[in-house]
């Protein structure tokens, strides 16, 4: 699908957004291995949100959907009966994760537990993605896991098979941070014997310890550290605050739109998810947050945006896994800002959803951004304006986006195949992009 974008002259708008994706993940898988039943409202909406629930319908959970209106604006719930931690099913076929690396990394850890065996496939895209980074601490713990593609395991990618049960405890340093490998472990570690502990070499995202914790499972964070044991989780309702990765590209906007007011109601503010909020604001931006609580040990508050002038900014290791969804998008911020910007330690890119350094500076540099790709990131100079020009999305979501709201901000029309991605999580962020030409 291709998209056509003109830049648009004043932006004042209040838009509401789908419910945090990984959140989403986590309320569903933890709670299918649960025990009562749950409800999860502000459900994230998209293919991988399709991906989580078919492969938990698949592994013999009963799970229902429900939409709800409020003020015309779908609040999608799912009602998901826990088979507590072994009442799951032997799968009858694949469990397809779709586009998505956390679908696939968590229910890893869950089938690793489980006495049967399981295939996990995944899109080109997923299956193109590394998996020894679960693999081998799964492996450790006891579960078997058989390459479909004759890769080494070293190299293996989906197509895989887990085998699982009988898991034993394991003393794991991952070698980098990332939720994903984090929460596959400490999910493991639920059926393992003994006391599991996972450390990282920088906090990624907890959204899992939060709802572990919760549930009332036997874990304990210090700092890096997590440890977790054999625990009896119990069901529980969760209403998912909005996602920040999403509400992101509408932050950018509205801090480099000279004529823009925008809020963004409900939106998740883990502190380790809130490195955007952080970053933009020591970029100059004029950030407020208003209207805080918390739900299930997620809190949340109104984010509203305005114009601003924006200076740049080095970001280095420390805060990588806090934004590591938001770097492209706050790479269109930068090409905005009064001085240079550096983005380094960002390696992990490469291996999203696309190898997101060079997607984003191809496409930036094709509106004509001053930007240079390094090994492990970018450094973007000040760009006087953005044209318009035909770019890609590279069959990714979070690019196909910040493509669309760089058209909004370039002179002339910006052409982006590939468009049709960024239904992976956010289905109508062209609805919402049209309505601001
Ligand atoms: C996610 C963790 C991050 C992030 C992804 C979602 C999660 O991946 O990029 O979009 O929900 O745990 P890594 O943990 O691999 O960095």
């Amino acid at each position: 699908m291709i998209k056509k974008i003109t830049k648009s002259n004043k932006i004042n708008s209040t838009i509401r957004i789908a419910g945090d994706k990984s959140i989403s993940h986590r309320a569903a898988i933890l709670n299918s291995m649960a025990h009562g039943i749950a409800e999860v409202t502000n459900f994230c909406v998209g293919d991988d949100q399709e991906s989580v629930i078919r492969c938990l319908r698949t592994l013999g959970t009963k799970i229902i959907h429900n939409v709800n209106y409020a003020d015309d604006y779908p609040i999608h719930t799912f009602k998901i009966y826990g088979n507590g931690e072994n009442g799951f099913k032997k799968p009858t076929e694949p469990l397809d994760c779709g586009n998505s690396g956390t679908c696939m990394r968590l229910i890893s850890g869950l089938v690793a537990g489980q006495n049967f065996s399981s295939v996990l496939i995944g899109d080109n895209s997923l299956s193109k993605r590394p998996m020894n980074r679960i693999a081998k601490p799964l492996i450790q713990m006891g579960a078997n896991i058989n390459s479909l593609n004759n890769k080494d395991i070293n190299q293996i990618t989906a197509p895989f098979e887990i085998s699982g049960g009988n898991l034993g405890k394991i003393n794991y340093v991952s070698p980098v941070s990332s939720a994903q490998v984090k929460s596959c472990v400490l999910i493991a570690g639920i059926y393992a014997d003994g006391i599991t502990t996972f450390e990282e070499p920088s906090k990624s995202r907890d959204h899992t310890e939060r709802m572990l914790s919760a549930m009332g499972a036997n874990i304990k964070i210090d700092g890096t550290v997590t440890t977790i044991q054999k625990s009896k989780l119990k069901a529980q309702n969760i209403v998912i605050p909005s996602d920040i990765s999403s509400a992101a590209f509408w932050m950018v906007l509205g801090a480099c739109h000279p004529n823009a007011e925008i809020l963004l109601p409900n939106i998740g503010l883990n502190p380790n998810r809130t490195g955007i909020l952080e970053v933009l604001i020591e970029m100059g931006a004029n950030i407020t947050v208003n209207n805080k609580t918390t739900d299930m040990g997620e809190p949340r508050g109104d984010i509203l945006v305005k114009s601003s002038k924006l200076k740049g900014i080095n970001i280095d290791k420390n805060t990588i896994p806090k934004i590591i969804d938001e770097i492209p998008i706050l790479s269109l911020a930068a090409c905005f800002a009064s001085t240079q910007t550096i983005i380094d330690d960002a390696e992990e890119l490469r291996v999203k959803e696309s190898d997101r350094i060079k997607a984003t500076v191809t496409g930036l540099s094709k509106l004509g951004a001053d930007i240079q790709e390094t090994e492990q990131g970018m450094i973007i100079n000040p760009s006087n304006k953005l044209i318009g020009n035909q770019v890609e999305s590279y069959g990714d979501h979070r690019i196909a986006m910040m493509l669309g709201i760089a058209g909004l901000l370039s002179d002339k029309t910006t052409i982006i195949e590939g468009a049709e991605h960024a239904s992976v999580s956010y289905p109508n962020f062209w609805d919402e992009i049209e309505s601001k030409k």
